[in-house]
């Protein structure tokens, strides 16, 4: 038997990877993968050769590219929020790093796939979806809903007792439990678990209290093309050096902070505090940059399509015909938007404050309130009116004769 294992090279995947050696007495590959967390990734290239998995079968990928142009970015075209917040940096990550743990147990001839979700979350259903639609027979492994390592203490037991080095802090209990990748940083468990209760504010990692933030704003621009978001303040970018960029703009003027209690696919409740400055930023911008190039028609129908594009990634179906489906229309809408969206950062605010398109479709001469315009006859309007309002009256005299 030979498994691949998502591997963080912490503490928990690291005991999982030595549970899965003496429970499975299987061959190990691990795989690491670089998403924008802003760890190291060497540490745990050594970590795992201490834990005596052989190099060949130790894995550690820079996906962060791959990440914002293949999952970000189509996802923000559609100006994805899950419950009209979560802007979804957990749950778009799941399905990449499902992909390429396949990808890796194919070409190892693998044939089992691991994480280190728990068993109340949605993760694990992100991960087991996405790799069961990519390869219908493969065995998973998830040892949280196996092993009975059930509490911390015995989680530790456990890692002394098998020589894995335990670094101070982990050795209590985490006060939350974390997630990060180059869209957002999740802070979830334990000490946040009481919704009545503030976060603490040390729970924030990627941004400044907006209080904290320059009294001056910072101006500044993004380009787009077909959707996508192309360069900024003129300058062209790659997808991760835009959202790296939009971050640290974010991350200084304090922008992209939230705290809320979402719905888990499982079933319960959760609470969260996300921190998401880069795509907060860019959502801003993007629905500016429609909001000249997309017509009406088109714009409000992606905008009741997108809390149900919202629900398939976050429950997990990135995979899925429905999904492709959707995400086709949503490709089909941005074929015109392209242009350059002028945003003033201050204070937690991202604010537009210009917006200009070669495909415009925002016409002066039309809605100028001078006069002009010929294409719009305002005596047109008095019939727009009128048979409009004919059912409205139809209505207002049946309830008057009806008292
Ligand atoms: N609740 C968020 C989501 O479902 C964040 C999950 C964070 N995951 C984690 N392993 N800490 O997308
Ligand atoms: C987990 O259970 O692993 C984290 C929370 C979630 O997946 O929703």
């Amino acid at each position: 038997k030979k498994v691949v294992l998502a591997y963080s090279g912490g503490l928990d995947t690291s005991v999982i990877l030595k549970w899965l050696q003496t429970t499975y007495n299987c061959e190990i590959v691990t795989f690491t993968a670089d998403l924008g967390q802003g760890e190291e990734l060497e540490p745990a290239r050594k970590k795992a050769e201490l834990l005596g998995v052989k190099p060949d079968n130790i894995y550690v990928d820079d996906l962060r590219e791959e990440f914002v142009r293949d999952y970000v970015f189509p996802m923000f075209r559609a100006n994805t929020v899950y419950e009209g917040q979560y802007l979804l940096g957990t749950s778009i990550a799941r399905p990449l790093i499902a992909k390429r743990q396949i990808e890796i147990l194919r070409a190892t001839g693998a044939d089992a796939v691991c994480h280190g979700a728990t068993g109340k979350g949605n993760d694990q259903v992100r991960f087991e979806l996405s790799y069961y639609a990519l390869e219908p027979d493969v065995t998973v492994i998830a040892p949280w809903r196996e092993w009975d390592l059930t509490s911390r203490t015995k989680l530790i037991e456990f890692a002394e007792m098998h020589q894995i080095p335990i670094s101070k802090d982990k050795r209590g209990e985490a006060p939350f439990s974390v997630d990060a990748n180059l869209l957002h940083s999740s802070s979830e468990g334990k000490v946040l678990e009481d919704p009545s209760l503030a976060a603490p504010e040390d729970v924030h990692m990627r941004t400044i209290a907006p209080e904290d933030a320059p009294d001056e704003p910072t101006l500044m621009s993004i380009d787009f093309e077909k959707g996508d978001a192309v360069g900024i303040d003129g300058e062209a970018l790659s997808p991760a050096e835009i959202l790296t960029r939009l971050n640290a703009l974010g991350k200084a003027n304090g922008i992209g902070r939230l705290d809320l209690v979402e719905n888990r696919f499982v079933g319960m409740k959760s609470r969260g505090v996300y921190e998401t400055p880069g795509g907060t930023i860019l959502l801003v911008a993007h629905r500016a940059i429609e909001s000249i190039t997309l017509d009406r028609g088109a714009a409000h129908l992606k905008d009741e399509l997108m809390p149900r594009y919202a629900e398939l990634i976050y429950n997990g179906f990135w995979f899925s015909p429905e999904r492709e489906m959707l995400q086709a229309a949503i490709d089909l809408s941005q074929n015109d938007v392209s242009g350059r969206v002028r945003l003033k950062l201050y204070k937690g605010n991202v604010i537009v404050i210009g917006r200009e398109s070669p495909n415009s479709l925002y016409d002066q001469e039309l809605v100028t309130f001078e006069d002009g315009a010929v294409a719009y006859d305002h005596h047109d309007a008095a019939g727009f009116i009128k048979l409009n309002a004919l059912r409205l009256r139809t209505l207002a005299a049946r309830k008057r004769r009806n008292g």
